[in-house]
């Protein structure tokens, strides 16, 4: 018995015993390029932006993402926007904490990806929650060529305190899935053509450049605004699959089928990633 009771007990494995913070030995076992679990998927991310407009900007949006599907397996993540700027106000006035707000603005991502599945509801494209994307994602992608979710990243009570907004937004989220799920491509869908070197709809708009291509630690080194979370731009440091990812302009029909075909019509941000 006693025999048995020691076999149980050692169970030989490269990390059992020492601290998983020292680096030497970790390295060994954890430093190889992990699997792509879904190297077919193109992920695209919906800015709240573009959901704030209303049928004008969201039908055909619905209607180009209609026709991606025949030829494309989606997972369309949806962000928050006007709903969550204001909750966060009001709740930043109340002075709730970070972890407080990031439920908050989350729900809003959660609603706006639930108007987007009623329009796609013919297709057979449902909402699913973040537990479905992580351990059934597959098998719904099996049933229809695409499913919606928010694009927020569930940290909620356990957001950073870094700051008074919480700082894990969509694109982070968005990064995060489509980067562990090594996905094919993440397209982020603004209301502007890309990334500039300032706000083009700022006080000095005039003077913002277009940038078609870019990496994610130039912009890091930016103090101007940016339409991208800077958590997103930390992320993609250390990111394990994707590249590169494609900022676009969703209000101009014909841009994300562009984008995931490959083709270069917005502003490519550069991770840390390379071919090797
Ligand atoms: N450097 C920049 N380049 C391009 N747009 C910028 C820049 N700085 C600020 N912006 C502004 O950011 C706006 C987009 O805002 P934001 O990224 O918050 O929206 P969103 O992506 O739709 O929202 P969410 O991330 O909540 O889904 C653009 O309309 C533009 O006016
Ligand atoms: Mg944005």
């Amino acid at each position: 018995m006693a025999e048995i009771t020691n076999t149980i007990k050692h169970v030989a494995s490269p990390l059992a015993r020492q601290t998983l913070q020292d680096k030497e030995l970790t390295r060994p076992v954890a430093g190889v390029r992990p699997i792509r679990l879904l190297p077919w998927l193109q992920v695209i991310k919906i800015g709240g932006r573009i959901m704030d407009r209303g049928a004008e900007a969201i039908l055909p949006l619905v209607d180009e993402l209609r026709k991606l599907l025949p030829e494309h397996r989606l997972l369309i993540l949806t962000g928050a926007g006007i709903r969550a700027r204001h909750v966060m106000s009001v709740g930043l006035d109340l002075g709730l904490p970070v972890g407080s707000l990031s439920p908050l603005a989350a729900s809003e991502a959660g609603q706006n990806g639930h108007i987007l599945a009623s329009l796609l509801a013919p297709e057979g494209v449902s909402y699913v929650e973040h537990e479905t994307i992580s351990g059934q994602l597959a098998i719904h992608l099996q049933a229809a060529r695409a499913v919606v979710g928010s694009a927020f990243p569930p940290y909620h009570h356990h957001e950073f305190p870094n700051s008074r907004l919480p700082m894990h937004r969509a694109d982070t989220g968005a990064f995060l899935l489509a980067d562990a799920l090594g996905a094919a491509g993440l397209t982020i869908v603004e209301d502007v053509d890309g990334v500039y070197s300032d706000d083009p709809k700022g006080a000095n708009g005039a003077q913002a450049k277009f940038l078609p291509e870019t990496k994610a630690t130039d912009l890091l080194a930016t103090s101007k605004p940016l339409p991208c979370d800077r958590a997103m731009l930390e992320v993609m440091a250390t990111a394990r699959h994707l590249e590169r990812v494609q900022v676009v302009n969703g209000l101009v029909p014909g841009r994300i089928t562009a984008a995931l075909r490959g083709e270069h019509v917005g502003t490519l941000i550069h991770t840390g990633v390379s071919k090797a």
